[in-house]
């Protein structure tokens, strides 16, 4: 499958002719100024919880393409209310099929207040099934012993908070990359601005220690896992 980069935890996955969105925070984000909003794909949006960094841009994402809003009961009923029809509301534990994958709501230990201060529900990540192999986005979230149950689920890839301050930061993401037996990490929620600014060459080594691979596109790129 393709991931394409898009900055803090925003990515796009390109899988079983599906375009799986994450987190769109890029009109807001300073890294991200060469990326085109109007342009990102998206045939599913999935939000991990209701802060801005992480929903900024759905609703014109959401709006422009008419894809398939994913993420908890609270937020979808919030783009509900703003005028978004498809929408897959979700709890914790629940799965659901999208085409030919197939998503898994899963916890995070973080909070999700949506940005006018609304409920945003519980704070998730996702695993994604897909016939070319499982991943997961752990959205915002704190080191957890709960990430020992997604070993069960094969996960190719993750995709790991590392910036620190509002989740964990990188020596942290190793363990958690431990728990849940994945080889290769995919780097997110860092360097977007001061408070989860780190050192990227001491995570690279922290990585290296634990022969787990961190992989850390640059903005736009699009890369193969
Ligand atoms: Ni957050
Ligand atoms: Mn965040």
């Amino acid at each position: 499958m393709k991931l394409t980069w898009y900055g803090h935890s925003c990515m796009g996955m390109e899988v079983a002719g599906l375009q799986l969105l994450f987190d769109p925070f890029i009109s807001g984000n300073p890294m991200a100024k060469s990326i085109k909003v109007e342009e990102v794909p998206a045939t599913h949006v999935l939000l991990t919880h209701g802060h801005g960094d992480h929903v900024a841009d759905a609703e014109a994402i959401l709006k422009r393409t008419g894809a398939m809003l994913v993420g908890n009961a609270e937020i979808c009923g919030w783009y509900e209310a703003k005028g978004i029809k498809r929408t897959t509301p979700m709890n914790i534990g629940g799965e659901t099929d999208l085409g030919d994958c197939r998503v898994r709501l899963t916890i995070a230990q973080h909070s999700s207040t949506m940005p006018d201060g609304a409920s945003g529900g519980d704070p998730g990540g996702f695993v994604i099934f897909t016939p070319e192999g499982n991943f997961h986005h752990a959205g915002d979230t704190g080191l957890m012993l709960d990430m020992q149950l997604l070993k069960r689920y094969k996960l190719n890839y993750a995709c790991l908070p590392i910036g620190d301050n509002y989740t964990m930061g990188y020596n942290d993401a190793v363990e958690a990359a431990r728990y849940m037996g994945v080889t290769t990490v995919v780097g997110m929620h860092y360097n977007t601005f001061p408070a989860v600014t780190i050192n990227v060459e001491k995570a690279k080594d922290a990585f290296r220690a634990a022969e787990i691979r961190l992989v850390l596109p640059m903005i736009g790129e699009t890369i193969e896992l």
